[in-house]
């Protein structure tokens, strides 16, 4: 896992097949939309208001998040920054690069968050204690 920070993750703009009288599409295709290949998807749904998820960094994975439906607001923090960004559109994805601790508030009634992987689930590429996580990044800065 290199020192990744806050500045590696970024809003990806996602296409939008407009039409007028049958609504909107927007695809997402390996390679050319995400920068690595998705092996898996899962959203989030019926998030009460004011839970608070994630709370959690990845050591390889990749991902990016998109509100499909409704609005949130993820938190990123590489040990040293944090950046908040508010997700409202089912046309922009953030993508989240390994070594960042993320936490999902502020879900709206019927907030959706779909987020694309680069792996299967693996428990083991969880880092779930913060103070673990900031003697990694430490680790990784000396
Ligand atoms: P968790 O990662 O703790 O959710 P969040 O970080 O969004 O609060 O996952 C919640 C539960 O779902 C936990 O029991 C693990 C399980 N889970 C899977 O089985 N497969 C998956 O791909 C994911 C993301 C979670």
């Amino acid at each position: 896992m290199k020192n990744s920070t806050v500045y590696d993750c970024s809003i990806i703009e996602l296409n939008r097949h407009h039409s007028d009288r049958k609504g909107n599409l927007t695809v997402v295709e390996n390679k050319s939309t995400v920068p690595f290949d998705v092996r898996r998807v899962y959203y989030l749904y019926d998030v009460p208001g004011g839970v608070s998820r994630g709370g959690h960094a990845h050591r390889q994975l990749f991902q990016m998040i998109v509100a499909v439906s409704g609005s949130f607001s993820v938190t990123l923090d590489d040990g040293t920054v944090k950046r908040t960004f508010l997700l409202n559109r089912p046309y922009k994805g953030l993508l989240v690069v390994p070594g960042i601790w993320r936490t999902l508030d502020d879900f709206s009634s019927g907030a959706v968050c779909m987020v694309l992987a680069s792996e299967g689930y693996d428990e083991t590429d969880y880092i779930r204690d913060y103070a673990d996580f900031l003697n990694l990044k430490q680790t990784l800065n000396d």
